[in-house]
């Protein structure tokens, strides 16, 4: 998946973080296409870019809450759910139910799309809506 600008929500350390985010998942990919890496490492990495994304999230709660984003329950259980499906799929994966690494890397793909494109956008357009009524 290649950053572009158009990922941009408005809000700069927000930006910021989804574009190493999305870094982060593109290096998941190369170790995995490189043929590389054992399963236990790759599960390694894996665990590395949920560690970075569930930062990304606190830090996007943590200026919503204090900006009172008006959806920022709604918001949060959003993140939730995606850590807690990565959970489970790794889990899955781990004792042999069925999932593969680049499934995986595909759904962080995909999620991490819909979700910047759509949701944290919206919170951008407050943000940004916030940012001016205070000037
Ligand atoms: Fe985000
Ligand atoms: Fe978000």
């Amino acid at each position: 998946m290649q950053w572009s600008d158009d990922y941009n929500v408005g809000c700069p350390g927000i930006d910021a973080q989804h574009k190493e985010l999305v870094e982060k998942v593109n290096e998941l990919e190369r170790l995995l296409e490189s043929g590389e890496a054992d399963d236990e490492s790759f599960s390694d990495a894996i665990l590395f870019v949920v560690e970075y994304a569930r930062t990304h999230f606190r830090d996007e709660e943590e200026l919503m809450q204090k900006m009172q984003y008006p959806e920022f329950a709604a918001h949060r259980k959003l993140h939730d759910q995606m850590v807690n499906h990565l959970a489970c799929f790794l889990k899955d994966m781990q004792s042999g139910n069925g999932g593969t690494f680049s499934e995986l890397v595909s759904y962080l793909y995909v999620w991490i799309q819909a979700h910047v494109l759509v949701e944290d956008r919206k919170f951008g357009d407050f943000y940004l809506l916030s940012a001016n009524a205070g000037t």
